[in-house]
């Protein structure tokens, strides 16, 4: 009686079980967690980031070595403890096998101990101070480092007779990575700074620091602000008439967004900045991208966008390599020395440091068929991250 019982009850269990599909593991779907502004000041980055991941994976399918893709969009404001919050809910409620995106470096160091505790790929597809794949194993970037370009247009100036510059750079640390790397050289380089300005990274007011170094009269003004913020800041520059009185601007590129540049309007032109990334890059996979994104989104794709339709490659080709295992130290070693062509150019995964080796280009904002572009005239071959402090 007792084991009729028995029988009957573990039967199910047995034939739950027996079903394959149960038993393999590589054949569950890998779900990504995508943590990015979509409100706030940063909103429109986060947009180009999740734009980017939606992209690539309409290319190229949702299912990689036998395994769907399945990413959760997740809007942290650019707020820290947010970010934090949220990878910890994905973690542990959704099973995400990777966290990715972060649109600010403190969103990017917030979720750097989760992705160690959880040993989970976290990708960095836009936050940019060099410290951040020191903070974690687990983290691999796909965007680029402030002090790549910042080093790059610090000599620049000092070598194109740009002789007295003032600095504007928004208080935290990618914009502590930009100034100081870029003071660094062009100080070595002959250069002085005349005025210093530093704006917060929230709610941002230009207007009574530029009426400040419009009297200091410098050559130039070195800026940095971050993706996003562009548009505001020139409209504060040109309001203020720095362009007319002969200020020109120069920094890392992220002032000049390819997603903001075309409606900033003339006082724009001339502006040199250093960057990995041009909408007129030319090559016939950037024009493909720029192509196939303005169809789907009706915009130009920045420098943002081509962080995060990276950063969805890296994870494609990572479960290429282990036959679709997603194990996290698995994913991680195979991401490490990868190499591929993306629309910026050719670019790699440092194996030491898990950052990302590029080209870094100067451009030229100019007028291309009546369109604001950063046309390159000269480029850096793959420029490793200058600010590592281990490496
Ligand atoms: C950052 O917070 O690290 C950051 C964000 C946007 C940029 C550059 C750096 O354009």
């Amino acid at each position: 009686m007792l084991t009729k019982l028995l029988a009957r009850l573990i039967a199910p269990i047995c034939m739950l079980l027996a079903q394959p599909h149960l038993a393999a593991a590589a054949e569950e779907p890998l779900r990504i967690g995508l943590i990015v502004p979509l409100t706030g000041g940063q909103a429109s980055t986060g947009k180009q980031l999740a734009n980017a991941v939606k992209l690539y994976m309409s290319e190229n399918g949702d299912t990689v070595a036998g395994r769907k893709i399945e990413v959760i969009v997740k809007d942290d404001g650019a707020v820290p403890e947010n970010t934090k919050r949220i990878a910890q809910e994905l973690i542990v409620n959704d099973k995400v096998g990777i966290i990715a995106g972060f649109g600010i470096t403190p969103a990017a160091l917030a979720a750097a101990p989760l992705a160690t505790q959880a040993r989970i790929p976290e990708i960095v597809m836009l936050a940019g101070t060099s410290i951040i794949t020191e903070r974690s194993p687990y983290i691999v970037r796909t965007s680029f480092t402030l002090a790549q370009s910042s080093v790059i247009i610090g000599d620049w100036a000092a070598r194109n007779g740009i002789r007295k510059v003032a600095t504007l750079t928004t208080d935290y640390a990618p914009g502590n990575d930009a100034l100081q790397f870029f003071k660094a050289r062009f100080l070595a380089g002959g250069g002085e700074i005349v005025d210093e300005v530093r704006v917060p990274l929230v709610n941002p007011d230009f207007a009574p620091f530029l009426q400040r170094i419009k009297d200091a009269k410098p050559d130039a003004l070195y800026v940095f602000v971050p993706g996003g913020q562009g548009g505001n800041f020139m409209k504060q520059f040109s309001e203020r008439g720095l362009d007319k009185a002969g200020i020109r601007i120069i920094g890392p590129g992220d002032v000049m967004d390819d997603d903001l540049l075309n409606n900033m309007g003339d006082a724009a032109l001339g502006t040199v900045t250093a960057h990995m990334y041009s909408a007129a890059h030319n090559s016939p996979k950037n024009k493909a991208f720029v192509a196939a994104y303005g169809k789907m989104f009706g915009s130009r794709p920045g420098f943002v966008a081509v962080g995060g339709y990276d950063g969805i490659h890296l994870i494609y080709q990572a479960l290429k390599k282990t036959d679709g295992n997603s194990d996290g130290d698995m994913l991680v070693e195979a991401m490490k020395g990868m190499k591929w062509e993306s629309p910026r150019g050719p670019i790699s995964i440092d194996p030491d440091t898990r950052d990302i080796v590029q080209n870094i280009y100067i451009r030229k904002v100019e007028k291309v068929n009546g369109e604001l572009y950063n046309v390159e005239f000269a480029t850096f071959e793959a420029v490793k991250d200058p600010g590592k402090t281990s490496k």
